[in-house]
Parts: C-alpha cells; structure tokens; sequence
C-alpha cells in the first residue's frame, strides 16, 4: 500500500504529458484547478451560452486530447473525424448523453463519460418540490399575494390545491432517479404504480413493500399503502400523478423508444384530475398535445422542467396564458443544486465525476481497461469481440 502511494504521488506530480483539453463550459474553478495541478492545459469556452458546432470542430481538428462537454453541445461523426488520431475522449458533465452520438463515438472508438449517481437525489428531489409547486398552487398563490389580490382568508376562495399524502403516484422509469424519487413518495405516504419498459426491479418493490408494511404496523401511516409494476396503460389510468423518469430513446434507437412516450393518446388515459411531472428529457413530452390538454382540461396540470426545444422557444404553446395557472415550467434546473453542480468529490459532485472521469480515461487508470473505469458510458466499444 506505501508503495503504490509513493508511486501515485510521483506520477501525480510529475504527469507522463500534458493533456490538452476543451471545456465547452465552465463546470467550476475546482475542477480545473485539479486538472491543471495535474499538468493539463485547460482551454474553457468564456461564454455562458454554449459554443457553435463549427467551434467544437475546429477545436478538436487543432489536436486536443479531450473535449468536457454538456448536454448542450451535438458530438457526433463531424466531432469524432475531426479529431481522428488525437481526440482521445469526451467527458460529459451530466447524466443524460443523449447528445452524444453513441454509435459514433464507438465507431471512432471513442470513449466518453458522464456523471450519473450524483444528480440522482437533487433531480428527484426537485421533480418532488415541481410536483408539490402544480398540486399545492404554491406559484398562484405567491402572485396572489405579490399582485395585492389577496384580500381575505377565506374557506375555499380564490382556489384550492390538492394533497398530495396518501395519493397514488405513477412513477414511468424506474432506475436511479425513479428510485431514488419513489423513495420521497413513502414519506409521503403514497400508493406507488410503477412502470419500467426493459427490467423491471422486483427487489425494489419487495423492499419498498416492507419500508411501507413497517410504517403502517407502527402506526406511523394511517392507510396500508402498497408498490407494484403494472402496465404503462394502468399507470396512466390510476394515478393521481405521473413522474417521468426514463431515458430519451428514439425510434429505431431501441426496441422500447420514449420519444413521445406522453401524446394525445396517453394523455387521454390520465385521470382529468391528475398531475403530469417531467425532469427527464423534454422530447419524452409531445408539447403540443399537452398544451392541448392543459386547454381543454383532459388533466389537471404539468410541471416541466425540459422541453423539446431548449431554452423554451418564445412560441411555445406551453406558454399560453390560458394554461398559467396549471403548467409549471423550469428552466431544465432540477439538478441545479451546489453542491450537486459543483462539489470536487466524485461521490458529490457533477464537477468531481467529470473531472475524474477524464483523469481516468487520459491517465489510463483501471490499468487502461477502459471497461472498469466506472464511468465510461459507452464500455460496449470496448470490450474484445465488441461492436
Ligand atoms: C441533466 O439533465 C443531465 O443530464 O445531467
């Protein structure tokens, strides 16, 4: 163990060479003080918006050994050709890669990260606090206030919200961020009908079955409450709110695409009075059936925080005032949290894994296996045999 301490502080400070690498934002002062103490020249992008493609491009054509992208930037074929024999890795600071052209990037033979894990319980949270802001009125009731109309207590004027406690959610995708949500939902002594197209996770139900028979058995839920898989149709039917928590696949991307997963016909099937959550990716939502929806009331609301188009285009039906009262929007913000952006430690922090994920693949850590490093996404190119 001494040995291979000593052995990491000299390679520590004395790195074999110095990387040059593309921040095509800036994920904090932390992150690059730590990649430059490592002897890497770090160029970042100054502006907050992010960078034209053709940028990237030319950036990645001048011989960088890695690009630190966002959510916001295409790589795809363009980007992987221009750096052909240079560009050694992408690292995503983010969860969701769905701007990462996948296959691409197997074919360069490209490896990339992202940064699950630590966005999992602010995402879930927030998509929790979204859910509380629609059903509870919290935005009407502050413009109430803020505006000067409230101008009595009164039993059930101007509106009234609805409880959340001891509703049915449905929750669509269960992975990290659909656990980690369903996990709020026990505290708030909730039905839970869940859906999961690919692997269904049984241990999860079981356990979340017996957190929930504990609560009631000790008296600290009034109701037995219950958890199971049902079908997508079942959810929508039965819940009193949907949280969408699935990753982005299109069509021909996958034998269970999302790409409009929520449209007109499934929003048919929600109850009038119920709630619709999305903090997963925008394009999951066909907006324009939810605005029409939201307008003729086939559900009670909508709280977005990704849309199909970001930022928001100006036109968005999502926008009609006639809807305001009942469709929160966010700007794609649920993992917006300190120390979830920018927190140096790995296990915390968007800043950390990132930064980590590159010094692993650059540093060829996990001796160079690039299919143990934890963070690589895309192992599959990599393995002996692999497409
Ligand atoms: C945010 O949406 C992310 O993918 O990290």
């Amino acid at each position: 163990m001494r040995v291979r301490n000593a052995f990491q502080r000299i390679k520590d400070a004395m790195p074999d060479r110095e990387f040059r690498v593309f921040a095509t934002a800036d994920i904090g002062d932390a992150a690059f003080r730590r990649l430059r103490e490592r002897g890497y020249e770090i160029e970042v992008y100054p502006n907050p918006e992010p960078p034209p493609k053709n940028l990237i491009v030319e950036k990645v054509r001048s011989g960088i050994d890695a690009l630190i992208t966002t959510l916001r930037d295409k790589i795809d074929a363009e980007v992987f050709e221009a750096g052909q024999g240079t560009l050694k890795a992408v690292a995503q600071y983010g969860v969701g890669f769905d701007n990462i052209n996948r296959a691409d990037a197997n074919r360069y033979q490209i490896p990339f990260t992202n940064t699950a894990d630590v966005l999992t319980e602010a995402t879930a949270e927030f998509a929790f606090f979204a859910l509380a802001d629609l059903a509870r009125k919290l935005w009407s009731a502050e413009h109430l206030v803020r505006q000067n109309k409230w101008g009595y207590w009164h039993p059930y004027l101007p509106f009234l919200g609805d409880e959340v406690t001891g509703k049915t959610m449905g929750v669509l995708g269960t992975g990290r961020i659909g656990q980690a949500f369903i996990k709020k939902c026990v505290g708030f002594d909730m039905n839970i009908l869940c859906y999961e197209a690919l692997r269904p996770n049984d241990k999860l139900v079981a356990d979340v079955q017996q957190q929930m028979d504990l609560l009631f058995a000790c008296g600290m839920q009034r109701e037995r409450t219950a958890i199971r898989y049902v079908s997508m149709e079942e959810a929508l039917r039965d819940s009193d709110f949907i949280s969408i928590h699935v990753p982005l696949l299109r069509e021909g991307e996958n034998n269970t695409p999302t790409y409009h997963l929520i449209n007109e016909r499934t929003l048919q099937m929600m109850k009038a009075t119920a709630y619709l959550v999305n903090t997963s990716r925008g394009p999951v939502v066909d907006e324009k059936a939810l605005a029409k929806a939201l307008k003729e009331k086939w559900i009670a609301g909508a709280a977005l925080d990704v849309y199909e188009t970001e930022p928001l285009p100006p036109d968005s039906p999502l926008r009609d005032p006639e809807i305001e009262d009942r469709c929160r929007l966010y700007p794609h913000f649920a993992s917006a949290a300190r120390i979830t952006r920018l927190s140096l430690d790995p296990a915390l922090g968007m800043a950390g894994r990132c930064a980590q994920g590159l010094i692993d693949m650059l540093e060829q850590n996990y001796g160079g296996d690039l299919t143990k490093m934890p963070y690589v996404v895309n192992k599959e190119a990599f393995r002996t045999g692999g497409s």
